[in-house]
């Protein structure tokens, strides 16, 4: 599977590392790929590329980048070829004081109207990038809802959450990412406004 990162930044670095970590390689993408030779050159095996030829070269595409930079990079292509696009943004307000788009849409649908023949996929959302990291706690593993409205792509990216540890939670169509936005504000207002700090996930209690 060829898997590109697009944003070599906080986020997108850690993803790969932890991919890298499970032996799946990554191909970053970035506007600037002189800026990133050296953090890149830190996730083992991985390899970079300009934005177009990152997406280019891949099945499946991660956005790891602002929410307005995905809106941009949907809509750059005038055909994404089928490939699964995962949107992994939040449409921030500023300050973290909320989220920008909701309840009638979201983020991710708003990429998906622009990204013509793409299969787009909500998840790694919902956590804190320590998370994605290290999912592991004493209670069980963090949880991570995946949704897109193709079963093929949803359930190859359950598989990619599945590698990193994870608990992937198959969340259904694209539209349960109106739910899954909130639900990283809800994690992001733990963690900053209430003071909670980064160390903690939502998990699935299940009676058995
Ligand atoms: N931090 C978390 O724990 C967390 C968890 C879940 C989801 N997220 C989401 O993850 C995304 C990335 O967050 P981050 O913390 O990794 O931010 P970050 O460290 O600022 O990294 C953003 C990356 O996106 C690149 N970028 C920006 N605009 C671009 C464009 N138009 N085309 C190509 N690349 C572009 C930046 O490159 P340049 O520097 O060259 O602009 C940078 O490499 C955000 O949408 C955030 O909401 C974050």
């Amino acid at each position: 599977m060829n898997l590109s990162i697009i944003g070599p930044g906080n986020v997108g670095l850690s993803l790969g590392k932890a991919f890298a970590a499970k032996g799946q390689p990554v191909l970053f993408g970035a506007n600037d790929p002189a800026k990133y030779e050296a953090a890149v050159a830190s996730v083992t095996g991985a390899q970079l590329a300009t934005v177009a030829q990152a997406i280019e070269a891949s099945d499946i595409v991660i956005l790891a980048v602002p929410y307005a930079a995905a809106v941009d990079i949907a809509a750059s292509r005038a055909d994404w070829g089928g490939r699964i696009l995962v949107d992994l943004t939040n449409p921030l307000a500023p300050g973290l004081a909320g989220l920008t788009i909701g309840t009638t849409t979201s983020g991710a649908e708003e990429i998906a109207k622009r990204a013509r023949n793409a299969r787009l996929v909500k998840a790694f959302n919902t956590t804190g990038v320590e998370n994605m990291l290290n999912p592991h706690y004493a209670a069980g593993n963090v949880m991570m809802p995946v949704a897109g409205d193709d079963a093929d792509a949803r359930s190859k990216v359950i598989a990619l959450a599945t590698l990193l540890g994870l608990d992937a939670f198959d969340f259904g169509p694209l539209a349960g990412a109106r739910f899954l936005e909130p639900l990283a504000m809800t994690w992001i207002y733990m963690a900053f406004k209430l003071g909670r700090g980064r160390d903690f996930g939502f998990g699935l209690l299940a009676r058995r």
